[in-house]
């Protein structure tokens, strides 16, 4: 068994974080997206996987996960010239496939209950393909499955105007060495990309049998700003715990979970947990509030922050109500401690914005 994460694709919608930073690697809770990703396949036991990343953001991507010594993984990178959709990215990798079945995991992508189920039914079958599927109340913006009593799926539709379920396909799927016969059938879709979900109705369409699983737990397809702050808050309300590594002087005050790495100076603060804060932050006469990450080096003085994604070296200084933001690394934010009302901010790398 192989696993295949997709990390190509442009990230239009994370612009302008994703004009620097690949989506893949924007922190969610205290690791990059990628990270729990691979942490999932880990869990799953398989050690042999390749990640498809564009041309311009493997390098990064490359540097960040090295051999894969840290999931006890052999890695291989593939690159996809250009995103020409989900199951272009599974022809492009075909070379590392070879005949293997393999576990396919978006990479911006996350699962509460990781996919070890998912896979122990799929062995235990003797389908071609098996696909994740998920309860939404409108799937009208997703592809959608339609099963049998059994649990087969019968037909798979993409955005249907009138869906027959309510059950949307996830980005993780199992599949045999089959999918590629029926990807090498497979026509680009209107939008011009080479459709998983048509690659799978035209294997039902060669007869093969497809299973499903449904999730029970959450998903989170990190695509937007909203996504990225939403997921932070998620994964930081399932998995964070008290961890303090850094310094707390007798003035400041934690409450609750809060993971406060090596190096970290909190000064005449108060922290009220979930909340990650990286190595190497200095945070001093300030408040943080829930559901914020703040990234290494970052220094916060007589600020106030909540619900938010502050990425690494970043200064915020006299700010005093920034919530629901996402801050690109080396942003330097300067307010004079007025405004009490709520900052809303989306901004990308090495910005500089100074408020009245
Ligand atoms: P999308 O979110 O559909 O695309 P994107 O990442 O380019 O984002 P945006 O729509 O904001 O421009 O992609 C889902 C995942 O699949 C993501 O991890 C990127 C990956 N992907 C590929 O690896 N190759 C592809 O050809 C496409 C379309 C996506």
């Amino acid at each position: 068994m192989k696993a295949l994460i997709l990390a190509a694709g442009k990230g239009t919608r994370l612009r302008p974080l994703t004009n620097t930073v690949p989506k893949h690697l924007l922190p969610v809770g205290n690791k990059p997206i990628l990270f729990h990703v691979l942490d999932y396949i880990k869990e799953a036991g398989i050690k042999d996987i390749g990640i498809v990343v564009s041309p311009d953001s493997g390098p990064y991507i490359e540097e960040a996960i090295g051999a894969g010594s840290e999931w006890g993984a052999k890695i291989t990178f593939v690159v996809q010239p250009e995103p020409l959709g989900l199951a272009h990215a599974v022809k492009v990798a075909q070379g590392f496939l070879g005949n293997s079945p393999f576990l396919m995991f978006l990479g911006d992508n996350l699962i509460q209950e990781g996919v070890k189920d998912f896979l122990d039914e799929f062995h235990a079958s003797n389908s071609d393909a098996s696909i994740l599927l998920k309860e939404v109340p409108d799937p009208r913006a997703f592809g959608v499955a339609e099963l049998d009593s059994s649990g087969r799926v019968v037909h798979l539709v993409e955005k249907p105007k009138k869906p027959k379920s309510n059950l949307a396909i996830i980005g993780v799927y199992l599949f045999t060495a089959e999918i590629h016969k029926a990807i090498a059938q497979t026509k680009p879709s209107w939008r011009g990309e080479l459709e998983i979900t048509d690659a799978i109705q035209k294997l039902l369409e060669l007869g093969k049998e497809i299973r499903s699983h449904l999730l029970r737990g959450w998903w989170l397809d990190i695509g937007s700003n909203d996504g990225l702050i939403e997921a932070n808050r998620v994964v930081l309300d399932a998995f964070s715990k008290r961890d303090i590594k850094g310094e707390v002087d007798s003035q400041s005050r934690i409450v609750g979970r809060v993971q406060i790495g090596e190096g970290t100076k909190l000064e005449s603060s108060l922290v009220q947990g979930p909340v990650f804060i990286a190595a190497n932050c200095r945070i001093k006469n300030s408040l943080i509030k829930p559901f914020t990450n703040i990234g290494a080096g970052t220094v916060v003085e007589d600020s106030s922050l909540e619900h938010s994604v502050i990425l690494e070296n970043c200064q915020i200084l006299k700010i005093k109500h920034l919530a629901d933001s996402v801050i690109g690394r080396n942003t330097i934010l300067a307010g004079q401690g007025k405004s009490p009302e709520k900052i809303r901010l989306f901004i990308g790398d090495d910005c500089k914005v100074e408020l009245e």
